[in-house]
């Protein structure tokens, strides 16, 4: 760990993920471990500070998390967020009562001492802050004091007289607590004396560091798709290790017009990688044959993708000891998140369990990063805007774009209209803005006239969504103007479309992809 790494416990809040991109975003360093960390286990991580995190239980139900009380004679700062100060004041000596009702929504906290997180707040002023509690404190350890409050809430912030003990009853994380970035900071950068030297540039160096240590003179092995992360993955690997990475590239015969030219073009030619490109469009394509079951499809893409990438892992000169993934953090914390006594801890999922198949180590360089510290990282490395900004390709490609069975023709209608619908969409400057837009194939013909001719032919529907995270999603209120254009070249210039339709239907309760 980096020497002012941060330890986020995570008391199973909705909002721990939130907690560590503030902190990632004040360019410090910190990790989410799950709160059942033992006290060892947590002096073995050396943090710098602690934060604890919020969470939906209640500190006196039983099986409650809770968190050794060693961790406040560690020395180093803790500052407790909602569950995470109760559970302090509940492990010091003080009283936690059930509230009659919850606290949720903006308050305003008047500000009693400007120290710790409140230091950059003068005592005596006002700021708006975003509660979310069950319980709440009712009386304070005797080392503790006050630092804000609230009319409902006495000890909306709390600090110990003499040691770096913070707690928080609101969410300092929350977009609706403007000042709480600054809480934030001076809690890390001033009271823990952390450093801002988590940046992208400080990354790639120390990666391709630990790269050259994990693979000594092994060879790696990496699965390109295209897209931005097993991208920027295999170029760390390539930093590190040069030609002793290969990277595979699967062309699967559902990807988008010119696409396979293009990755290949691209990574062999602009960034230098060692490039095995594979035509592999006809066996996906007869695997596909007649399945309409939309898991079905995915199943069967993701067991001949293993087949493949294996045989021509396997064909190459040199046998890989390793397989490169381009893994974020949310998976990673997904799989080791502290979700309740009974919960079941999901292992996150490899491309259909290749690694053990191969007897592959994995190498996940970004294992640590969130989406948009990746693209800093490609940028760091001098990689374009046009490979870190692509929109989001699912895996089974065009596949789960052609409800119902898959042909070859349709296939071919599709990656047209694909094609017009992105020239139109970068064109009118929406490309990045929007965090999808692509064409369906809808099954089903409809009837036209071109000329003095009846047409019977399919019908494209596009779809272009708006989103943060691809958990929701609202459709992009594109212009009529530009949805006339794209219409209008799609019937005209695609041979057998002769209806296009706009999908206006929002995530939840629809998906994005249609399959
Ligand atoms: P949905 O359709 O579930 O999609 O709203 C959410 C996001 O995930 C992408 N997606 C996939 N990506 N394999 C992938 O790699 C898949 O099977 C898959 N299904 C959906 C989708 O494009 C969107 O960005």
């Amino acid at each position: 760990m980096s020497t002012s790494a941060v330890v986020i416990l995570d008391f199973g809040s909705q909002y721990t993920q939130l907690i560590a991109r503030r902190v990632r975003e004040l360019r410090v360093y910190c990790e989410i471990h799950p709160c059942t960390l033992s006290l060892q286990e947590i002096r073995d991580l050396e943090p710098r500070a602690l934060i604890l995190s919020g969470g939906p239980a209640s500190v006196f139900a039983s099986g409650a998390p809770t968190v050794d009380a060693g961790v406040f004679e560690l020395g180093i700062p803790v500052l407790g967020i909602c569950y995470g100060m109760q559970l302090t004041v509940h492990l010091l000596g003080g009283e936690v009562e059930k509230a009659t009702e919850r606290e949720y929504g903006p308050a305003s906290v008047e500000v009693v001492q400007s120290r710790g997180p409140f230091a950059p707040l003068a005592a005596g002023s006002s700021t708006d802050v975003w509660m979310s509690h069950g319980d709440r404190v009712a009386r304070l350890p005797t080392e503790f004091e006050v630092l804000a409050r609230t009319p409902n809430a006495p000890f909306a912030a709390i600090a110990h007289r003499e040691r770096e003990i913070f707690g928080l009853q609101f969410h300092p994380e929350v977009g609706h607590t403007p000042r709480g970035a600054d809480m934030l900071q001076a809690f890390l950068l001033e009271t823990a004396g952390c450093a801002a030297d988590w940046t992208p540039e400080n990354f790639v160096e120390r990666s391709v560091v630990d790269i050259r240590r994990q693979i000594g003179e092994g060879h790696a092995v990496c699965g390109l798709s295209g897209g931005v992360d097993s991208a920027v993955a295999a170029m760390l690997v390539k930093q590190a290790i040069g030609d002793r990475l290969t990277c595979v590239f699967v062309d699967n015969g559902l990807l988008r017009k010119h696409e396979a030219e293009e990755v290949a073009r691209t990574f062999r030619d602009r960034f230098h990688l060692n490039l095995v490109a594979v035509d592999a469009s006809e066996e996906f394509l007869s695997a596909l044959h007649e399945v309409v079951d939309p898991e079905q499809k995915r199943k069967i893409i993701g067991k001949v993708f293993v087949d493949v990438f294996q045989r021509e892992a396997e064909k190459l000169s040199q046998k890989a000891d390793f397989l490169v993934q381009g893994t974020l953090y949310p998976d990673v914390i997904e799989s080791v998140s502290f979700k309740g006594p009974s919960a079941v801890i999901k292992s996150h999922h490899n491309v259909g369990g290749l690694p053990e198949r191969m007897h592959l180590k994995l190498v996940e360089p970004l294992r640590l990063l969130f989406k948009d510290e990746v693209r800093e990282v490609g940028a760091a490395m001098g990689m374009p805007r046009d490979v870190l900004w692509r929109q989001p390709f699912p895996g089974p490609g065009l596949a789960v774009r052609c409800p119902g069975q898959i042909t070859r023709e349709g296939l071919d209608v599709l990656r047209d209209a694909d094609a017009i619908l992105d020239q139109e969409i970068r064109a009118a400057g929406y490309y990045e803005k929007l965090w999808q837009s692509f064409c369906v194939l809808v099954p089903v013909r409809t009837v036209g006239v071109m000329g003095d001719e009846r047409t019977y032919d399919q019908v494209i529907a596009i779809r272009a969504v708006e989103s943060k995270d691809a958990m929701t999603a609202d459709w992009a209120r594109l212009p009529h103007e530009l949805l006339a254009r794209i219409s209008s070249r799609i019937i005209n210039e695609v041979r057998g479309c002769n209806r296009v339709c706009y999908d206006i239907s929002t995530k939840p309760p629809s998906t994005i992809e249609w399959e």
